[in-house]
């Protein structure tokens, strides 16, 4: 069932054109506004909602973040992200006015069911994005988002990861139209870009041969870090997850700004540095961040949009992304990050598919 390809991790990061087509048309209508089937918020319910708390773990915790930022962004409602073995125990302020979006690919994850259910025991309001139709946490929900990624058997998470990410954006688009805090033309432009990034996905994983021939160079490294700033920290930090868990390299993922309090005292002669700098408004911050680590030895990839060329007179090595607009490139930006990471651990001799340690669902505390 791998249909020709080596892993289910490659065979996953291929199917992810499918899976945000599908979870993106199956929720436009004729007149291509947002319908969200399984979920019922009205513009009273939004009105009343002055919190949200996005809960999760991993790879869902990281597309979480993303959520945050577009639910604050369109919606204009303040988002604490928590992940969800913390949250629990957190005592957190919730009250009937709190809307909680749990975020799960399997929607069996015992930490984010276990806070699901505090949190409708305080009076919440309950959300989630699964991909598991009927599984726990669709079952104990309020409202169901589903993701449309189909099956996946990787233990590194992938295809849920970007259609988790779209679901955060339409879930956001439709709560700022129905809220009446976003203006038509705003709307229909994001929803625009938003369908163009099936395409755009693919013409990445279509030509991964650069990706694969820095993997070749790199996977010996004991070390590597991703930096950025913005939504590129957010993807800095599943794109340091993908990495950790399945090449077993130790890998730290750490907003570009904080560097000088601390971790980069760990950048020395031949460190691997992943930079994120797709953000236009930060971008010339970010190049001052790689001349930081670039005096210092770190050997430095970048990820930029295409046509934003400056950060080759800097970096060692740059990957593009097709342009897109600042707030939508996550769902771009985290794909060469899958594949370098895959491709490194190939390289390295792993078994991609089940890394040690680890399992698919995790369903004990
Ligand atoms: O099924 P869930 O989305 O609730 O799983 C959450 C995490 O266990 C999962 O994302 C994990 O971090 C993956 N191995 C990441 O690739």
């Amino acid at each position: 069932e791998k249909e020709g390809y080596e892993h289910f991790m490659i065979k996953e990061i291929n199917e992810q054109p499918k899976g945000v087509h599908d979870t993106l048309h199956r929720r436009l209508n004729k007149e291509e506004k947002i319908e969200l089937d399984g979920i019922k918020l009205t513009k009273e319910d939004l009105d009343r909602i002055n919190k949200v708390y996005i809960v999760a773990c991993g790879t869902a915790y990281h597309a979480g973040l993303v959520g945050k930022y577009a639910i604050e962004k369109f919606a204009k409602i303040p988002v604490d992200v928590a992940v969800a073995s913390e949250f629990r125990y957190s005592d957190p302020f919730i009250d009937e006015n709190t809307l909680f979006i749990a975020v799960s690919q399997s929607g069996e994850t015992l930490d984010t069911l276990a806070a699901l259910r505090e949190a409708k025991r305080k009076g919440a309001r309950i959300m989630s994005v699964v991909n598991v139709v009927g599984s726990s946490v669709a079952r104990e929900s309020d409202d169901v988002f589903y993701t449309w990624a189909g099956p996946e058997i990787a233990v590194a998470s992938t295809k849920a990861y970007t259609t988790q990410l779209v679901s955060m954006y339409l879930i956001a688009l439709n709560m700022a139209d129905t809220k009446g805090s976003i203006s038509q033309e705003r709307y229909t432009e994001i929803v625009n870009e938003l369908k163009t990034m099936p395409l755009k996905i693919e013409n990445i994983v279509k030509n991964d041969e650069d990706l694969q021939k820095l993997a070749d160079e790199q996977f010996n490294k004991e070390n590597a870090f991703y930096i950025g700033r913005g939504l590129d920290v957010c993807v800095a930090s599943e794109g340091s997850l993908k990495l950790k868990e399945i090449s077993y390299i130790h890998s730290e993922a750490i907003a570009a700004g904080e560097l000088k309090h601390g971790t980069i005292a760990l950048i020395e002669e031949g460190r691997l540095v992943i930079a994120l700098a797709t953000q236009d408004r930060l971008y010339d911050k970010m190049l001052s961040n790689i001349q930081e680590v670039r005096a210092r030895g770190a050997y430095v990839i970048g990820v930029a949009k295409e046509g934003n060329k400056e950060i080759e007179k800097t970096a060692d090595k740059v990957i593009y992304i097709p342009d897109t607009m600042d707030e939508l490139t996550p769902i771009l930006s985290v794909v060469p990050l899958q594949l370098l990471s895959y491709y490194i651990a190939v390289a390295r001799g792993c078994d991609v598919d089940k890394p040690k340690n680890l399992a698919k669902s995790v369903t004990v505390e």
